[in-house]
């Protein structure tokens, strides 16, 4: 199976760029297109959070019709930027997995080989991280009684990444996710958004990352807290099950590539 992961969308009211200047709707309806058109298909399109900027009706409205396009399911999850009930109303119809509770946003979907985990970590009205009690409850339930390899997706890193600016709103209590890996072997990855950067580092038996943004990035700076944005080539995350090995995690540009082109040994070295 193969799945293409997005995050941090960002969109704006009708005809409204993001800080003014930056085209997010255009921009993502260009990613719809981009992943429609895909060689390989995926399965599903996974989507950690920030769906919109602002939590605005008007905003879910742009977003509705530009996911829309999609010719997957869609497995969606809040960020902090998403207003609860607004996200639900709009995403509902899109992902029936999210079910009607915007206080406990978590699915799961099982495959043949793998279960893969979807909770909200985002707190109404703050920009860190939290998961709830009942949250943490569920899915220590579904590891327990699923013992295929499991796969997390939660918009917040429940991890310090060494970014100064986004650890301080990072998952308060991620601790208790990594609780969880500790106890059970087959929890192997938790995949976010919100530092809009790919990141990767891995705790125990479990590889922790971020999918970047799908307009807009955010540097990483080890020292420099201030907060800052900025504008680099796209991408998303591609995560492939594959047989005998589990999933295997590529990056997917979203930027005018060109190529792919076939290698050809008489013009890779012709003599000279
Ligand atoms: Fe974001």
């Amino acid at each position: 199976m193969l799945f293409a992961h997005i995050s941090d969308l960002h969109f704006r009211s009708e005809g409204r760029k993001l800080y003014d200047f930056i085209d997010t709707n255009t921009a993502n309806a260009d990613v719809m297109n981009r992943i429609n058109s895909l060689d390989e298909k995926p399965d599903a399109v996974i989507i950690t959070g920030d769906i919109v900027n602002c939590g605005l009706p008007s905003e879910y409205n742009v977003a509705k019709r530009i996911l829309g396009f999609l010719n997957y399911p869609i497995y969606v999850i809040p960020g902090n930027h998403d207003d609860k009930v607004h996200f639900l109303d709009h995403m509902g119809p899109l992902c029936p997995q999210l079910g009607n509770d915007p206080e406990n946003i978590a699915y799961k979907v099982n495959t043949d080989h793998a279960q893969l985990l979807f909770i909200d970590s985002s707190q109404s009205g703050e920009s860190a991280g939290w998961i709830s009690e009942s949250i943490l409850a569920w899915l220590k339930n579904q590891l327990k009684h699923n013992t295929k390899p499991s796969y997390l997706f939660m918009h917040h890193p429940p991890i310090a990444f060494g970014n100064r600016q986004m650890d301080r709103i990072a998952c308060k209590n991620g601790h208790e996710l990594l609780a969880l890996i500790d106890e059970f072997p087959h929890f192997l990855r938790i995949f976010c958004g919100h530092v809009h950067r790919t990141i990767f580092t891995q705790y125990k038996q479990a590889i922790i990352a971020s999918a970047p943004g799908t307009v807009h990035q955010v540097p990483y700076h080890f020292t420099d807290p201030t907060d800052v944005y900025s504008i680099e080539p796209p991408a998303m995350l591609m995560h492939r099950l594959v047989d005998n090995v589990g999933l295997v995690t590529y990056s997917q540009p979203l930027s005018q590539i060109s190529g792919p082109y076939r290698y050809f040994s008489s013009i890779g070295c012709p003599g000279d």
